[in-house]
């Protein structure tokens, strides 16, 4: 397909909200009952409950999620489109699945959402099909705070195809895009702009329904990672008008899998690399091979947890995504709506645990927090927070925490370009620490008292002070 053809983009302006409807957080016995919901939760280190911040790693999943996969691997475990039951009824569940996924991140058409092994193999097999169509001297934009799943594919074309990298920087003080810079990087020659939601070092979230528009308006795609976001804050394809976004399920309490949103036009004309009897027609041209079933089956289960937490709210969410009950009092009626009360209660509980982090990792001495940290600007992060402990590597802290059984990230988690653009890639990076809605206060706790200690006492000398 010419370059012009994908360049172009066929509807309006973006409308509608990304963000979610107003709603409680969950209260402390909510917290319980969501808790006894992931088995992982109930692990004990020391004779006491296991600390999982390592959320932006990867996420628990609830009990339904393994239930799902092992059910479907001593039920209906077969391959696709064969003339007997097993067959038809794995097929059901991939069409299901599918259906609701789209649900997620609101596309209207189940067709328009692509499962594959992770974020990153998805995003070498679009940036390939996406590359045969552009000429040298058309030009990318990347970031310097993305994840390099979302900038190597797009360097590799640099090499292979003469194609001009052009690179939008961060404000160092506060982890935020250089929104200017981006404006200054668009011009006739660009044809994609390749950018996260949010950043899964720094925990920013970047003004992207802003970004997409000055992309288009640049005549460019995008292409959103929401690996970060996605199990922070609703998706929405359909407000945000991007021509791609992806994300990876296993960040969002489900199995190891990637998820792709593309544009239906774009998806049907893109040549996919693919063995020749396969499909023409998007997903499936798309999905190379036997799909991983019993994942997209625990998927499908992690759908209907977050659905489950959307009934839990009384649809208090309802009106961002779909029909609530009558009055806007009632349960949801619609999956979309459900999922959408549910992100509406993550982010309500989210922003609680963000506040009392900010404000507990602030006095931890010689603590220094990079990003967002101003308490009255919680609506521009999510609650991942990276520091340094002046003395200590981000390594021997983490060590130090591990042994306490509380799991926390160290190094640059693949921010590799934001790593070495605040100069800290040679004393070994950050330590990161990120909650999600199943964390609770008391885990706040336990994670300042255990850095206290760490701070009080000298390095054990890694080298990374
Ligand atoms: C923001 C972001 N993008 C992309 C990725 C890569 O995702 P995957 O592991 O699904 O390839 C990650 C993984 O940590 C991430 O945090």
């Amino acid at each position: 397909m010419p370059a012009d053809r994908i360049a172009s983009h066929p509807s309006g302006p973006p409308a509608g909200p990304l963000e979610g409807p107003a709603a409680a957080p969950l209260t402390e016995a909510e917290v319980g009952a969501v808790r006894a919901q992931f088995p992982a939760l109930s692990r004990q280190h020391d004779g006491r409950p296991y600390v999982y911040l390592d959320g932006p790693g990867g996420t628990q999943v609830p009990r339904r999620t393994i239930d799902a996969m092992a059910d479907y691997l001593g039920r209906c475990n077969a391959n696709h489109e064969g003339a007997f039951p097993t067959s038809e009824e794995s097929d059901a569940m991939l069409a299901d699945v599918h259906a609701a996924a789209a649900d997620y991140v609101g596309a209207a058409d189940a067709g328009e959402v692509v499962f594959g092994q992770n974020m990153t193999t998805l995003t070498f097999a679009l940036s390939r099909a996406i590359g045969r169509t552009l000429k040298a001297g058309d030009e990318i934009v990347v970031t310097r705070l993305d994840h390099d799943a979302n900038v190597a594919p797009w360097l590799a074309l640099e090499e292979e195809r003469g194609i001009r990298m052009r690179w939008v920087g961060i404000h160092e003080e506060d982890c935020t895009l250089d929104l200017d810079g981006l404006e200054r990087s668009l011009g006739p020659r660009t044809r994609l702009v390749a950018v996260g939601l949010a950043s899964n070092a720094v925990g920013t979230l970047n003004p992207i329904r802003q970004i997409v528009e000055m992309a288009h308006a640049a005549g460019a795609l995008t292409y959103v990672d929401a690996v970060h976001a996605a199990p922070h804050v609703p998706l929405d394809v359909a407000a945000l008008g991007t021509d791609f976004l992806v994300c990876s399920p296993y960040k969002f309490f489900g199995p190891h899998l990637g998820l792709l949103y593309g544009r239906r036009d774009l998806l049907q004309n893109l040549t996919a690399y693919k063995v020749r009897p396969a499909t023409n027609e998007p997903p499936g041209k798309w999905e190379t091979g036997t799909p991983p079933a019993e994942s997209l089956a625990g998927l499908l289960a992690t759908f209907g947890y977050l659905e489950s937490l959307g009934e839990m709210s009384g649809g208090s969410g309802g009106s961002v995504v779909g029909a609530s009950g009558p009055g806007g009092a009632g349960a949801p009626t619609t999956r979309r709506a459900r999922l959408g009360a549910a992100m509406a209660v993550i982010g309500a509980t989210e922003r609680g645990l963000a506040r009392r982090a900010l404000r507990a990792l602030g006095d931890v001495p010689g603590l220094r927090l990079r990003g967002v940290v101003d308490p009255n600007r919680l609506a521009e992060r999510v609650p991942t927070f990276a520091f340094t402990l002046a003395g200590h590597s981000p390594r021997e802290v983490a060590t130090e925490l591990g042994r306490r059984g509380i799991a926390v990230w160290d190094g640059d988690y693949y921010a590799y370009e934001l790593i070495r653009a605040l100069g800290l890639a040679e004393s070994g990076g950050m330590v990161r620490v990120g909650f999600v809605h199943y964390n609770t206060a008391a885990e706040i706790d336990r994670l300042v008292e255990a850095l206290g200690e760490i701070a009080l006492r000298k390095s054990a000398g890694t080298g990374h002070a």
